[in-house]
């Protein structure tokens, strides 16, 4: 078949670790038949650079008519001194708003080869770990009211934290489905016993659960949930939880595995529309040096075929060809440790697509 991807090099490291990406892809298609037809677009400080904004309409159009978004990273130094509203990171928000993104998907996969990089005991995590944490995007406190008033105390300050039937409903049926691509179990994380918007967030959440029958449901309060993730990670499959619970969840779901350079990310939008994404940034730091692992990004193209076009057993095949080049001891500098065999970004690339 054939699959439209509107691809954002971006700055920094973005080019690098999609370039390889994009010859992953490329290996997929060639193996398994299908057509990826790629869209380069601007975003970010390179499309400041070429034509004086971070997000051109002509970028959002062609993402809105793609199947899916493959993007690097946006930023820089070369940016850092431009007024916040200016910056090449407002893209991301845009792009979230625009393409109507409210679903973050983040993985916490822990890869054998790299269990000694995993900050808990090893008999906690002995097997390998694969968390998914679905986080609402687009609502709740991030999003609610906010504004300050005068009070007995002094200055007081607010934030409303708010959900709609319709916004956790929508959220809730992507972590539901992706059970169902996945082991049917999910765990939807709130503070029911404090919180209104909690207590509805569970209402519907157990209502949208009669869906699917084959799908096993618990609900953990945030406070537990944090503690379980450390005590005992390998109860949970899918997490599903609001904006600001699953900003704090995820990050810390996150450094189960190890480094910033293995973790890929998807949001989604309604009809299974996608932009994927590694959670690192543009890393100026090792930028044009060949020393980026281009592996999140690459674990982000197996979650866009997983996720955006049904295609799960070639996502196996990159997930696995990931592994496998764990295994034999290639590492990029990042995750690198005595005795391992030392690549660059460009031979990463290349190992993954000979595996
Ligand atoms: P960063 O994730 O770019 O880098 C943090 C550290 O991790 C650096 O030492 C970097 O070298 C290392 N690192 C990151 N990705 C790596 C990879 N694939 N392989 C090996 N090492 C890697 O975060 P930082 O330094 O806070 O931000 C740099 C720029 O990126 C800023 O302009 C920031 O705003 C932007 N940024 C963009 C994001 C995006 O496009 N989604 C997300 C986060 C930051
Ligand atoms: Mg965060």
């Amino acid at each position: 078949m054939k699959y439209n991807i509107a691809v954002i090099h971006g700055d920094g490291i973005g080019p690098e670790v999609v370039g390889e990406a994009l010859k992953v892809l490329d290996t997929i298609a060639e193996k398994y038949h299908h057509e990826f037809v790629y869209t380069p677009v601007l975003a970010g400080g390179c499309a400041i650079d070429a034509v004086g904004e971070c997000l051109p309409q002509a970028t959002i159009d062609a993402c809105k008519a793609a199947d899916a978004v493959l993007l690097g990273a946006v930023g820089g130094w070369k940016w850092d001194t431009l007024p916040g509203d200016k910056r090449p990171e407002r893209a991301l928000l845009g792009l979230r708003k625009e393409l109507e993104l409210f679903a973050n998907i983040r993985p916490a996969m822990l890869f054998d080869a790299l269990a000694d990089a995993c900050p808990l005991k090893p008999e906690i995590v002995e097997g390998g770990l694969d968390i998914v944490v679905v986080r609402e995007l687009t609502g709740g406190i991030y999003f609610g009211e906010r504004g300050t008033k005068d009070t007995e105390l002094g200055l007081a300050a607010y934030d409303v934290e708010q959900y709609a039937e319709e916004e956790v409903k929508r959220i809730a049926v992507t972590a539901f489905d992706m059970a169902m691509k996945r082991n049917k179990k999910v765990t939807s994380v709130d503070k029911a016993n404090v919180l209104e918007s909690s207590r509805l967030w569970r209402r519907v959440v157990t209502e949208v659960a009669k869906d699917y029958p084959e799908v096993t449901l618990e609900h953990l309060y945030i406070d537990n949930a944090a503690m379980q993730l450390v005590r005992n990670p390998k109860q949970f499959d899918v997490i599903v939880t609001g904006n600001i619970f699953g900003d704090i969840l995820s990050d810390e779901a996150s450094m189960i595995t190890g480094s910033i350079g293995m973790l890929p990310s998807a949001s989604l939008a309604k009809g299974n529309f996608g932009m994927y994404e590694p959670v690192h940034g543009s890393a100026p730091d090792i930028a044009g040096q060949d020393k980026a692992n281009p592996m999140a990004t690459i674990l982000s193209t197996a979650m866009m075929l997983r996720y955006t076009f049904g295609l799960s057993e070639e996502a196996d095949a990159i997930e696995n060809a990931v592994k496998t080049v764990l295994a034999k001891g290639y590492r990029t500098p990042d995750i690198y440790t005595e005795g391992m065999t030392l690549v660059g970004t460009k031979e990463a690339g290349r190992l993954i697509c000979a595996e």
